[in-house]
């Protein structure tokens, strides 16, 4: 008797997960990871009841490498959807290659505006944020805190520069105050001394800053050893998310915008935090969070699709467009770019956490320009 190859129902799907494993940003990647996977756990290992391969590979945060790499995961691994990045820059790149080749990608954290704007499609999913939203939150912190003259310090790359714009957007809610300087240095370079010294002698009410993983514990201690910190508030976005452990008290009080905080109280949240810990041995951040609800997002559209066949995209896409994500950070809905409509918190160091301390703005949506989505 011959034997035939068998058409069978795929049993396992393959997940390619393109995180950095290296450089500043490397201990995102590791969070991001963790989250997903503890909610795949939590689901008893499967995602409506398919097992799941994963494939990772390591993107460097180099933007460069950005699209073969992303070619290798469809073309080579034959991956079934693709989960990253972190860097705006590479998930660029990677956003333009799944969309020529129609393969679903949820990206966990990077915030390029155009992903979900310009540059948006059915298959393209985002459970982090635009990076307009966190910081547009901040810009109207820093306002309704009568900030007036404000300098501004970030990396020279797409998140960097649409950090400040978002805060500005948000800071120009109340009238009066003024951006009197933008500084910037390459990413991911860390010498900040120059440039804190020309803060020093700008004398501004208030520093605006998007900086994040390893480069933002540094520069944390970098302006609180300047004796910046006691003389000129720092707002930020990012910089004290995951960064807080071996930094004493030199985030102490620093104030903050995010789409997640310490002391959210929801159950949904708690119940997160105390499965995260007792995985990981570690509390979870934001990054974990956005890695947890790439998941949640990944069940929903399997849920959508016939027979919850990952083959079935335009299914997928339907039950992720009509599915109310229940969020560590709070539930959440997708825009019709698919980007979430999401709170965004004010926050405090104290001691080792972001606590909440308020709302910067309810239900904020990124405009989804240019996105023609229905
Ligand atoms: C980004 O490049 O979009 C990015 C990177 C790290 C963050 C936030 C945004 O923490």
């Amino acid at each position: 008797m011959l034997f035939a190859p068998q058409l069978h129902a795929q049993s396992k799907i393959k997940v390619g997960l393109m995180l950095p494993a290296s450089g500043t940003f490397a201990q995102l990647g590791t969070d991001i990871e963790n989250g997903f996977r503890l909610f795949v756990k939590e689901q008893g290992g499967k995602l409506a009841g398919k097992e799941l391969e994963f494939v990772k590979l390591d993107d460097e945060s180099d933007p460069a490498k950005g699209a073969d790499n992303a070619n290798k995961l469809i073309t080579r691994d034959k991956v079934d959807i693709m989960v990253g990045t972190v860097h705006s820059g590479v998930a660029l790149a990677m956003t333009k290659i799944a969309k020529e080749n129609e393969t679903l990608l949820i990206v966990p954290n990077a915030g390029a505006n155009e992903i979900t704007r310009e540059l948006c499609d059915k298959y393209t999913f985002r459970s982090s944020f635009s990076n307009w939203q966190p910081h547009y939150g901040a810009g109207v912190l820093a306002a309704n805190a009568g900030v007036k003259k404000i300098v501004t310090i970030t990396w020279k790359y797409a998140a960097g520069d649409q950090a400040i714009q978002g805060f500005k957007d948000g800071f120009a809610t109340k009238a009066g105050g003024q951006v009197i300087e933008d500084l910037t240095l390459p990413f991911p370079n860390v010498e900040f001394q120059p440039l804190l010294t020309k803060i020093a002698d700008l004398k501004p009410d208030a520093v605006y800053t998007f900086f994040s993983g390893a480069a933002a514990s540094k520069f944390i201690k970098d302006y609180n050893d300047a004796g910046l910190k006691a003389k000129i508030p720092l707002y930020s976005a990012f910089l004290t998310d995951g960064t807080l452990e071996g930094l004493g008290t030199a985030a102490e009080g620093l104030v903050s915008a995010m789409h997640y905080a310490d002391g959210l109280e929801n159950a949904k949240d708690k119940a997160f935090r105390a499965n995260f810990k007792k995985e990981y041995n570690k509390d979870p951040d934001v990054f974990a969070v956005q890695g947890y609800d790439a998941a949640q997002i990944m069940l929903a559209g399997l849920k959508g699709a016939k027979n919850n066949d990952i083959k079935d995209k335009d299914g997928f896409v339907k039950g992720v467009e009509t599915a109310t994500i229940d969020s560590p950070r709070g539930e959440f809905t997708m825009s019709k770019a698919h980007n979430p409509v999401q709170t965004i918190y004010a926050r405090k160091v104290v001691g080792k956490e972001n606590k909440l301390t308020g709302i910067a703005v309810k239900n904020l949506a990124d405009p989804a320009t240019g996105c023609s989505l229905k």
